[in-house]
């Protein structure tokens, strides 16, 4: 039984897709039951605190690779969309689904979460089933699934908001629901991503052509009608939401229907080495301006649903230089671990060598190699670090809270068993005032 709930736990932490299929149950185990163990998989994790990264580096010199997460950063985040975001604000569950973020950004003012699978459903419910402060709402937000899920949400989880884009999936959900009346259902249209580094503009969405028969159905079917979209991810100027929201627009018009939802989706940027974005308020104000002019009811709701903006700072990594090739580090950690997006898009994060003393060296680029058997498992980076780094030094690689930690597989054998908390900032932050210069000094050699 501990084994099983050690495994699930395992996979939904790692984001392996059988996570999302059903798992036999022992002796007749429910499913929650498993989510607990889970809970508590993740919990012994995140017991463990330090100061701050040096310490882990220096104190543990670990062999495998750390992950590093900071509450208090993830909870600054949260509070500043709760507080300055125009509306509502629902964490998009799949960029982090650990537990203790969950928790985190419960507790600071986050109550709604966008799940996007039957998994995520069970995992937030079970999560926040005795949270102070009320109850979480979840809300279906994927626009294709499948028909068991949306029951499962609908009867069992009392998920009452789910989005589409086709009459079919409408069809779906109303059957599902046993054609329920109190249904807020959302149609996600197709806009641009030209302002995002990574497109989310050819999967999923309406064409305008086809959004008047769509609106005007779902009309018929909801309590309450929204329309949204995702202007793709990381999304590096406030014009996207403008430009999506006059896309909304058109789409009213056109259908002649009441919207009581505007739901601007998710893309709110992070901050990396080279991609620097304005302030999270000149979003929030273009995203206000647009609203206040759509043509929806007075009493008409705005949302939006940011993963990367509410997760990207709350961890990192800690790997070790395991070999060194020239202006190439093969470390511990890689494509298939935490660093997807580095390997397989190309993104620069921050990276900082863990050392106790200054370094008179100039920074220099590096690729990093991961530790896996493949050639694919590679990072072009360049990321900065002294010209002397060397085998057996510890960097920390920073900003991977959003589809980092989330995207881990065990591949090859490797991974990260251990998540630390320490109490030292993020190395970047579109959040705090101020950070900390960062020192870079000793090498934390073995042996
Ligand atoms: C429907 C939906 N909402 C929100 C998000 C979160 O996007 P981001 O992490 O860019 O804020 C995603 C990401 O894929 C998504 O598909």
């Amino acid at each position: 039984m501990a084994e099983c709930a050690t495994k699930f736990a395992h996979m939904l932490y790692r984001g392996d897709p059988s996570a999302y299929i059903a798992l036999p149950l022992p002796h007749g185990t429910s499913t929650a039951r498993q989510l607990f163990y889970a809970n508590d998989y993740w919990r012994s994790l995140e017991l463990h605190k330090h100061h701050s990264a040096l310490g882990v580096a220096t104190t543990l010199t670990p062999a495998a690779p750390v992950t590093l997460v900071r509450p208090q950063a993830a909870a600054r985040a949260a509070r500043f969309f709760a507080e300055k975001f125009p509306g509502r604000s629902l964490y998009a569950v799949k960029a982090n689904p650990s537990p203790d973020l969950i928790r985190t950004l419960f507790a600071s003012g986050i109550t709604h979460f966008d799940v996007a699978s039957i998994a995520e459903v069970r995992l937030v419910a079970e999560t926040l089933a005795n949270a102070d402060g009320g109850q979480a709402k979840l809300c279906f937000m994927h626009p294709v699934k499948a028909e068991e899920a949306i029951a499962e949400a609908y009867h069992v989880h009392g998920v009452r908001t789910f989005s589409l884009d086709t009459i079919d999936e409408l069809a779906k959900i109303m059957r599902a629901c046993d054609n329920a009346t109190d249904l807020e259902l959302c149609v996600r249209l197709r806009v641009s991503s030209e302002h995002s580094e990574l497109s989310l503009a050819s999967k999923f969405g309406a064409e305008l052509g086809e959004t008047r028969e769509l609106l005007m159905a779902t009309r018929q079917a909801a309590d309450a009608l929204g329309i949204c979209f995702h202007v793709g991810s990381q999304a590096m100027s406030p014009q996207a939401y403008s430009d999506a929201i006059e896309r909304v627009r058109a789409a009213i018009v056109d259908a002649a229907v009441t919207v009581d939802i505007i739901d601007v989706g998710g893309g709110f940027p992070s901050i990396y080495p080279g991609m620097e974005p304005v302030a999270l308020e000149n979003y929030f104000e273009a995203i206000h301006r647009g609203f206040e002019s759509l043509p929806v009811s007075y009493s008409s709701e705005l949302w939006c649903e940011p993963g990367r903006a509410l997760s990207a700072e709350y961890s990192s990594i800690i790997v070790r230089v395991e070999r060194r090739r020239g202006k190439e580090l093969y470390i511990n950690d890689g494509a298939y671990g935490a660093l997807f997006d580095a390997a397989h898009v190309g993104w620069r994060f921050p990276v900082a060598l863990l050392r106790e003393e200054d370094s008179e060296e100039e920074l220099t680029g590096f690729s990093f190699y991961g530790p896996t058997c493949d050639d694919m498992d590679h990072m072009v980076g360049p990321f900065m670090l002294p010209e002397d780094v060397a085998v057996g030094d510890y960097i920390e690689i920073g900003m991977l809270g959003a589809y980092g930690a989330a995207m881990r597989t065990g591949f090859n054998g490797f991974t990260s068993e251990s998540t630390i908390e320490v109490e030292d900032e993020p190395m970047a932050s579109l959040y705090a005032e101020q950070l900390p210069v960062r020192r870079r000094a000793t090498v934390i050699k073995l042996g």
